[in-house]
């Protein structure tokens, strides 16, 4: 960088001392990239960032403390092709990784997976069997579960509910939050399965926090130590010091397009937990007999696959800090958030309930306008596989639909709410905010 540009760059920081005048002299006027009311809400939230910088430095140390139990080396990324015996043994680097990294006994982290969805079924089809239940103890679960379930679409084309697995929802309480009293008594010697979600997908409701899956994992398995938890970790991600597996969940599953592909990841997913339990997982993703042996992956995407996990604790970093700033901003505009703003974060989605679907749009647009890839595309609410509503996505990302990167997107439903995520550094959303204020 030359001098100059360097002099521009920090002169623009809106934490740069303001130059004195010299005596009898003009002020220098400093640029400042930010619309005034986004400037003093990032000087209000100093002493939040420096909380999130705690967490992603204790989360940062954990992660490379991993790498190097692995003895990750060049030769992990060289890539493989067909069955994928010649792989070099990146694959299981990678899954010693991720697993020492979340506190597991046991990873499989693949591209094959397309997706969180996909993950999260191998999971829960890993766990189920004919006649048991599988309860979901925060309320409904993420959109594309239900058909996954069976609580949605057609009959036959392989449903838990198509495989004998009964369904039932313990409803959250009227804060939002887990339903303790009904949760005390919820789990019966048919439950295979309790599944908790994490974080907050399209619901207005609180994320949770580690200590209170911890709770739950304590009350489910009080009342039938048999059944298995599993974590829907979809956007949990690195936003707390310690993950699920820690405190007893059998495994938790999620995309690598989010948070633990650290925004470079191209594809894939993972899941993590018990060895036998991560087993039968992957005998899902593949086929019994054949588990984590297969699979091939081109070299590029095994070191992203690395490298994305040694960034992600960071962009998830700068994620928390685009929802603190997006609460902030919003609020002081009259606008409900969820999480509130300055309250401790357990995931990296900021809700902002817009309240029609004319704003709901208009947000989204600005969103898409102001991002790095596909600026000029508009986009428009439709119909997206495995969703019930019409859903609106703003991704000018440079993975398609990566929600790591800068994107929001929400169902146009009542109460139209924009569900915001992700970025490479909180000054993304520092800028989008001010285009959105002109508009909104
Ligand atoms: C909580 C939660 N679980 C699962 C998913 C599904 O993830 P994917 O879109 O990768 O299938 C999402 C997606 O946003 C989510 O928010």
């Amino acid at each position: 960088m030359s001098t100059a540009a360097a002099t521009a760059t920090l002169t623009s920081s809106p934490f740069a001392r303001r130059p004195r005048a010299p005596r009898g002299g003009r002020r220098t006027v400093r640029p400042c990239a930010f619309h005034p009311e986004v400037a003093r809400a990032v000087e209000s939230l100093q002493a939040e960032f420096r909380e999130v910088d705690r967490a992603l430095a204790l989360n940062s140390s954990r992660v490379s403390a991993a790498f190097r139990a692995a003895r990750v080396a060049p030769h992990h990324f060289g890539g493989s092709t067909g069955y994928g015996h010649d792989d070099a043994g990146g694959r299981e680097a990678l899954d010693s990784v991720f697993a020492h990294v979340v506190g597991a006994e046991a990873a499989i982290v693949r591209p094959q997976f397309f997706s969180g969805t996909h993950a999260i079924a191998c999971a829960l089809f890993a766990l189920l069997r004919p006649g048991h239940e599988l309860l979901a103890v925060a309320g409904p679960p993420y959109d594309t579960l239900e058909e996954v379930i069976g609580i949605r679409g057609s009959a036959n084309v392989g449903s838990l509910k198509d495989f004998g697995v009964t369904y039932r929802e313990v409803p959250l309480a009227a804060d939002g939050g887990l339903d303790w009293d009904a949760l005390a008594c919820a789990v019966g010697p048919e439950t295979g399965c309790a599944l908790i979600q994490r974080s907050c997908g399209y619901s207005w409701r609180k994320s949770l926090g580690v200590a209170d899956i911890r709770r739950a994992i304590d009350l489910i398995k009080m009342q039938n130590p048999n059944c298995k938890v599993m974590v829907d970790n979809c956007y949990g991600e690195f936003v707390e010091i310690s993950e699920p597996p820690m405190v007893g969940a059998d495994l938790i599953a999620g995309s690598l397009i989010k948070n633990p592909g650290g925004t470079i990841t191209p594809c894939g997913g993972y899941v993590a937990g018990k060895k036998d339990l991560v087993a039968a997982a992957a005998a899902r993703l593949s086929a019994p007999g054949l588990g984590v042996e297969f699979g091939s992956a081109p070299g590029h995407v095994m070191r992203a696959m690395f490298q994305g996990l040694f960034l992600a604790p960071q962009m998830v970093g700068e994620a928390v800090k685009g929802g603190l700033l997006i609460a902030e901003v919003m609020s002081a505009k009259g606008y409900r958030v969820q999480p509130l703003p300055r309250a401790p974060r357990h995931d990296i989605v900021q809700a902002v309930e817009l309240g029609n679907r004319e704003r709901l749009i208009a947000f989204c647009e600005v969103v898409q306008q102001t991002c790095p890839v596909g600026s000029f595309i508009k986009p428009t609410a439709g119909e997206t596989p495995g969703y019930a509503s019409e859903v609106i996505f703003a991704d000018g990302t440079f993975m398609d639909g990566s929600t790591s990167e800068l994107s929001c997107d929400g169902p146009l439903r009542d109460p139209y709410a924009v569900f915001c995520q992700g970025g490479t550094h909180w000054t993304q959303w520092a800028l989008v905010l001010g285009e959105v204020l002109k508009v909104i």
